[in-house]
């Protein structure tokens, strides 16, 4: 047994999840794959009512946002009113990690305990995320960092946590936009379908079981997509091939040199 595997074993992920010697060529055919969404979820947004004038303070333009260094951009999602979830959140969540991390893994958006804590990924997703990150030699806070695509909670009319809306998407995408600008990132890794369509800009309703096993491109930057952490709790049998995912990430990253 490698180490690598000895410490697979020792998360429990062990024995459904064996590297690979190189990278599907095609994308893999699983017609009965259908992806649960990484929340549950419906999908209207928060109730709309009149904008305070700390609303105003807070919508920062795309172009200011295009143009603000870490600890502005940092202050600006904190205070930010561009959609509706400012009304519901508890606390934003920025992201947390290395600001000069070489991978960067982007997740959907913060639930329960993020919005409590202000942390990404914190409840048991966050745990097998930490696992999954530990598999690849990487930590958070130690050449990683973890983003969302929308920094506030978003909830259904019961309270329960949602997907975001794509208004909501567009309105927290400059940010992230940023993010990754600051960041500088070798290559990304987008953690489920909210991830993966919001920054590769496809068919929404296209699943990720079409998007994973090639190296996509936002912009230069190499993206890989896999399963979201939440998602892989509820499908086992999937944990395998979001292991061949980070695989074929760590190769592409090696690839760069
Ligand atoms: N799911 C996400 O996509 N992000 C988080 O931060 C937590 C759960």
């Amino acid at each position: 047994m490698t180490r690598r595997d000895q410490m697979l074993d020792a998360l429990a992920i062990g024995p459904q999840w064996q590297h690979r010697d190189a990278a599907p060529a095609r994308l893999p055919e699983n017609p009965n794959l259908s992806l649960l969404p990484d929340t549950e979820m419906t999908m209207e947004p928060a109730a709309a009512s009149p904008a305070t004038a700390a609303d105003v303070a807070g919508r920062h333009t795309d172009a200011d946002i295009a143009g603000m260094d870490w600890n502005t951009l940092q202050d600006a999602v904190g205070n930010c009113t561009r959609c509706n979830l400012c009304r519901t959140r508890t606390r934003t969540v920025f992201g947390a990690g290395d600001p000069k991390a070489k991978w960067l893994f982007v997740g959907e958006g913060p639930g329960r305990n993020e919005d409590q804590q202000g942390e990404p990924f914190v409840g048991p997703a966050g745990k097998l995320l930490d696992n999954m990150l530990a598999a690849m030699a990487l930590r958070r806070g130690s050449n990683a960092f973890i983003a969302n695509v929308v920094k506030c909670r978003p909830t259904d009319a019961s309270g329960k946590d949602r997907a975001p809306s794509p208004e909501e998407v567009a309105a927290c995408k400059p940010y992230l936009a940023r993010q990754i600008a600051l960041i500088g990132p070798d290559i990304m890794v987008a953690l489920g379908k909210t991830a993966a369509v919001a920054l590769l800009a496809c068919e929404p309703s296209i699943a990720v079981s079409k998007l994973r096993g090639v190296v996509h491109r936002y912009g230069e930057l190499p993206l890989v997509v896999t399963y979201h952490p939440a998602y892989l709790l509820r499908a086992l049998v999937d944990k395998r091939k979001a292991w061949e995912d980070l695989c074929l990430a760590l190769d592409t990253h090696a690839d760069i040199g």
